[in-house]
C-alpha cells in the first residue's frame, strides 16, 4: 500500500471531478464517532438536500461504534474502549444533549481514588486511601495526597496544569464559527492554524524537559498517564501527551450505558443507510465515481468515498493506488476480571492496601500497564480493568488474582504508536473525492479529535462539491507544494 509519492503525485491528473451539477452519494467505510460525525455535519451543512443525496456507510462489526464499544462481565456493562470524555470536549457534549443521551460524571469516590505506581517490585508512590464517605475527611485527605504529590515532584505539579490549558485553550479554535475557521485541506494546516502543529514535532518528553520538569516527575507520574491512555512511553508527540495529560483531569465524563451511542444516534439522525456487517475489500476509482466492492459479494458506486478508519492494519485494495506513510498502530490488550486482587502479587498483606488505581512506569520486566477497579460489589468481589502492550496469559493472572470468577480479553489496534516528528497521511487520498478522516489520529487519538477532523472533512466534501473550492482555503500553496499540481478548478 506504501508506494512511492510519484504514485499518488501521477493521480493528479486532469481528470474533473464530479461537480456542483447535481446530488452526490457518499459512501462512508466504518461507523464509529468518525463516520458518524461526517454523516451528521454533512447533513447539518448541507443547504439544500440536492447536494448531498444517499448516505452509505459500511461497517464490518454487528454493531456501530468502533473503538467506542461496551463488554458485559458477570451481568453487567462497562466501557471497553474509549471511555471518558474532557468538559471541552465540545461536539461530544452536543452530540450528547442533541441525542437526549444522559451525561455520568464522575462519581464523589473517583475523585478521592487511590493511586499506585508500580515499578515491578514496590509502590513507588501511594496516596492515601480514604474509604470514609465524611466530604471533610475526603478533603483532608485529598489535601495530605497534594502535599505528599508536591513532596516527590516539587513544583513541576504546577506547569503540568498550565501546559495541558495552553494546549486545551489553543484547541478550542477548532470550535470558532464557519464564517472565522477555514476549511483545511491538510492536517498540517490545521494544526499550523491552531498553533498545535510544532507540539507535533518533537516529543513529550523533550517538551517537558525543555519545560525544566522534574526527571523524576516525568519518569513516573507523567510515564504513568502516558501508559495508561496511549499505552506508550513519554516519547509520544508533545500533542499527543498534553491531550494524554488532559485525559486525566478533574471533571471528566462519558455518555451514561455507552458512548457508542452518540455513533448510533448520530447514524439515525442523518438518514443514513446502514450496512453493518459489511466489509469493504475494494475501492476503485471510475472516473465519476467510485466503486466499493464488500465481503459481501455487493459493489455499491458513490460519488464520495469517506475513510473513517485507520487504514494501517487494513487490506482494503485501492484502484489506482494510494500512498499514505507507514504508520503503525499501538495495540492495547485491555483484560476484564471479576474476582479479587492478590495482595501478596503487591508484597501486601491486605487487598485493601491495594490503590483502586495501579500505574507503572516504563520498565520491561512489567507484564501490564495499569490495573484499576471499575466496580466494587463487595470488599471480596471486584470487577477490574487491566490495559496491557501484550497478552496476558492465565498462569500470570493466576498470580496477581486470587479469586478469578470471569475474564474477558480485548485486543484493540488501539490509537497510532505516536513517532515525533509525526507524518500525516492527506485528508484527500486523491485528487477526486476520496477522503481520509483518521489522518488526523497522528496528531491525537480521541473521540472528540474524531468528530472535529470529520467535520473539517465534511466541510471540505461540500466546498469541493459546490464547486467553491479551493475559495476560502487555508494554506493551498503547502498543500500542493509543486506547482503543477493545480486544482482542475483553478
Ligand atoms: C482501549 C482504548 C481506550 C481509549 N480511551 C479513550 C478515552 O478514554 N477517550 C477518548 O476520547 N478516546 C479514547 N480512545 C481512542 C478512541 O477510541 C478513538 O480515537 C476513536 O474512538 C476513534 O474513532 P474512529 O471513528 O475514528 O475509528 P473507529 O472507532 O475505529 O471506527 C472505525 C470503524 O470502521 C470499521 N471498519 C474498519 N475497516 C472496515 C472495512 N474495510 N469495511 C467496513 N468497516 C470497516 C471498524 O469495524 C470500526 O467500527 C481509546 C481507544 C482504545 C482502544
Ligand atoms: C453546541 O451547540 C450550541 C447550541 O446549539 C451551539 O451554540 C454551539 O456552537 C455548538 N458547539 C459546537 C462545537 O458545535
Ligand atoms: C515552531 O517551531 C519553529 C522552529 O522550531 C519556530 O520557528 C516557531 O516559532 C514555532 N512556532 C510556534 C507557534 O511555537
Ligand atoms: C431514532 O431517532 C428517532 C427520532 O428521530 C427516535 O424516535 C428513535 O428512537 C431513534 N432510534 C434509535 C434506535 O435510536
Ligand atoms: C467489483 O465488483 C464488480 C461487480 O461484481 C466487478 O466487476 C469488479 O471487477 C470488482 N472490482 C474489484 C476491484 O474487485
Amino acid at each position: 500500500m506504501f508506494t512511492p509519492l510519484l504514485i499518488i503525485l501521477s493521480l493528479f491528473s486532469l481528470t474533473i471531478p464530479s461537480s456542483s451539477s447535481s446530488s452526490a452519494d457518499v459512501c462512508i467505510i466504518g461507523s464509529g464517532i468518525s463516520g458518524s460525525s461526517v454523516a451528521h455535519f454533512l447533513r447539518q451543512y448541507s443547504l439544500t438536500t440536492t447536494t448531498i443525496a444517499g448516505i452509505h456507510m459500511f461497517d464490518r462489526h454487528p454493531v456501530v461504534g468502533g473503538r467506542m464499544a461496551t463488554v458485559t462481565i458477570a451481568g453487567e456493562t462497562f466501557e471497553a474502549g474509549a471511555s471518558i470524555l474532557h468538559p471541552k470536549n465540545y461536539h461530544a457534549l452536543n452530540f450528547t444533549h442533541m441525542l437526549d443521551l444522559k451525561v455520568k460524571g464522575p462519581s464523589p469516590d473517583d475523585n478521592a481514588f487511590s493511586l499506585g505506581i508500580w515499578d515491578g517490585k514496590q509502590f513507588l508512590f501511594k496516596t492515601i486511601d480514604s474509604k470514609s464517605k465524611s466530604q471533610v475527611v475526603q478533603y483532608f485527605v485529598s489535601l495530605a495526597n497534594s502535599v505528599r504529590m508536591f513532596l516527590r515532584y516539587g513544583i513541576s505539579l504546577l506547569k503540568m496544569t498550565s501546559f495541558v490549558e495552553v494546549t486545551v485553550d489553543s484547541f478550542l479554535k477548532y470550535y470558532e464559527s464557519k464564517e472565522s475557521r477555514p476549511i483545511f485541506s491538510t492536517v498540517e494546516d490545521m494544526l499550523k492554524w491552531a498553533g498545535l502543529y510544532n507540539l507535533t514535532t518533537h516529543t513529550l518528553e523533550d517538551e517537558l524537559v525543555g519545560l525544566k520538569y522534574s526527571p523524576l516527575l516525568i519518569q513516573e507520574l507523567i510515564t504513568v498517564i502516558t501508559r495508561i491512555n496511549y499505552g506508550q512511553s513519554v516519547r509520544i508527540s508533545g500533542l499527543a501527551g498534553a491531550v494524554s495529560l488532559a485525559g486525566s483531569g478533574g471533571d471528566l465524563w462519558a455518555v451514561e450505558g455507552g458512548n457508542w451511542q452518540m455513533a448510533a444516534g448520530l447514524v439515525n439522525r442523518s438518514d443514513v443507510t446502514l450496512h453493518l456487517q459489511e466489509e469493504i475489500e475494494s475501492v476503485t476509482n471510475l472516473g465519476d465515481f467510485y466503486e466499493l466492492n464488500s465481503t459481501k459479494g455487493n459493489s455499491y458506486t458513490c460519488q464520495v468515498t469517506v475513510v473513517a478508519t485507520p487504514l494501517d492494519e487494513l487490506n482494503i485494495q485501492f484502484t489506482p493506488v494510494i500512498s499514505i506513510p507507514k504508520r503503525e498502530l499501538q495495540h492495547t490488550h485491555a483484560t476484564f476480571v471479576r474476582g479479587l486482587l492478590n495482595p501478596a502479587y503487591f508484597g501486601l498483606n491486605a487487598v485493601s492496601d491495594i490503590p483502586e488505581l495501579v500505574g507503572t512506569i516504563e520498565s520491561p520486566e512489567l507484564p501490564f500497564t495499569c490495573i484499576s477497579v471499575l466496580k466494587e460489589h463487595s470488599a471480596e468481589d471486584m470487577t477490574y480493568k487491566m490495559f496491557s502492550r501484550q497478552s496476558l496469559t492465565d498462569a500470570l493472572l493466576d498470580q496477581i488474582f486470587s479469586i478469578r470468577k470471569e475474564t474477558l480479553r480485548i485486543d484493540w489496534g488501539a490509537y497510532p504508536h505516536y513517532h515525533a516528528p509525526e507524518k500525516f497521511a492527506p485528508f484527500m487520498l486523491d485528487d477526486m473525492h476520496l477522503y481520509y478522516v483518521n489522518a488526523f489520529e497522528n496528531a491525537a487519538s480521541t473521540m472528540e479529535t474524531g468528530a472535529v477532523a470529520a467535520e473539517n472533512i465534511a466541510r471540505l466534501i461540500l466546498s469541493r462539491l459546490s464547486g467553491q473550492w479551493p475559495q476560502n482555503s487555508y494554506g493551498l500553496k503547502t498543500s500542493t507544494s509543486n506547482s503543477n499540481l493545480q486544482h482542475p478548478e483553478l
